[in-house]
């Protein structure tokens, strides 16, 4: 695996090949991850991941200087799941002014759910993201590869790709789970084996929120979402939201949409850490 920490060594690195499969991550990588890689192998003659931990996209109390920085275990992980390149590069490299010019994505879709409870998060992903893009794949488009587990983040992505005509697949990965059903995340790291135990109840909140709403009439669906929050808070969780919502837009269903069209997405506090996970139903 070639390991490039300048645009000027990643360019180097991709000269030879027509079409990248990308992996963008901020490191800390967990089995979610790999299997992203491992999905992007065979959309493309070179496979690159990067790892960047993106300022831009963390509000000013938020944990980006404690966010976990794994560099030896990242790239033990990445050579193994078959990645050819790891661009990594330094702050100053990918930010060497002030990133004056951000990309602002739709308020629509950005400034709900995540984008309320993290304002400008999507803001700091968009603008790392085609910034992303452009070193890896602006040479000659190819495939980018997003989990699921991050919906609202992906819809954001793809938006932005179908809205600048960027040269660029997006692929969905499925979420990677614990035997519990807990969603892989970076952020499972920081909890306490207690929380640990406790943490599979967000993805069961999702599945139990599904299960009501597909069961109650149009008129009553607000209750499974309410039930929903406080059967958490009730757990000692601090819930931001457990909402259902339409696949296509991430906007409240209409009264025709049914199951198959919907997804149920929750975000709730556990102690000090912030959780997110959705269920497509
Ligand atoms: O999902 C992530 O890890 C990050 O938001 C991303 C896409 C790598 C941008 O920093």
């Amino acid at each position: 695996m070639i390991i490039a920490r300048s645009i000027a060594d990643l360019r180097q690195a991709l000269a030879p090949h027509r079409r990248p499969a990308f992996v963008p991550t901020m490191g800390n990588l967990h089995e979610g991850h790999l299997a992203l890689v491992r999905q992007a192998k065979p959309l493309g003659d070179v496979t690159v991941a990067s790892i960047f931990v993106n300022r831009l996209q963390f509000l000013p109390h938020e944990d980006f200087d404690s966010y976990p920085r794994t560099w030896e275990a990242d790239c033990a992980q990445l050579q193994a799941a078959g990645c050819d390149v790891l661009f990594a590069p330094r702050e100053n490299d990918l930010y060497p002014e002030p990133q004056a010019f951000k990309v602002h994505p739709d308020p629509l879709l950005a400034d709900m759910l995540e984008g309320h409870f993290r304002p400008g998060f999507f803001i700091g992903v968009s603008t790392v993201v085609m910034k992303l893009f452009a070193c890896v794949l602006g040479q000659t488009g190819g495939t980018a590869v997003f989990g699921k587990k991050d919906y609202q983040q992906l819809m954001v992505i793809r938006q932005m790709v179908r809205q600048f005509a960027l040269p660029i697949d997006i692929v969905a990965g499925e979420t990677s789970r614990a035997a519990d059903g807990l969603a892989l995340s970076s952020r499972n790291g920081y909890l306490t084996p207690e929380e640990r135990q406790e943490a599979v109840a967000l993805s069961e909140a999702l599945r139990q929120l599904a299960r009501q709403w597909a069961g109650s009439a149009p008129g009553e669906r607000a209750a499974p979402e309410l039930q929903a929050v406080e059967a958490l808070r009730a757990r000692g969780w601090q819930p931001d939201y457990l909402t259902v919502r339409r696949r296509d837009n991430l906007q409240p269903p209409e009264v025709q949409d049914g199951p198959g069209t919907l997804v149920a997405l929750g975000a709730a506090r556990l102690g000090s850490t912030r959780l997110i996970d959705n269920l497509e139903f």
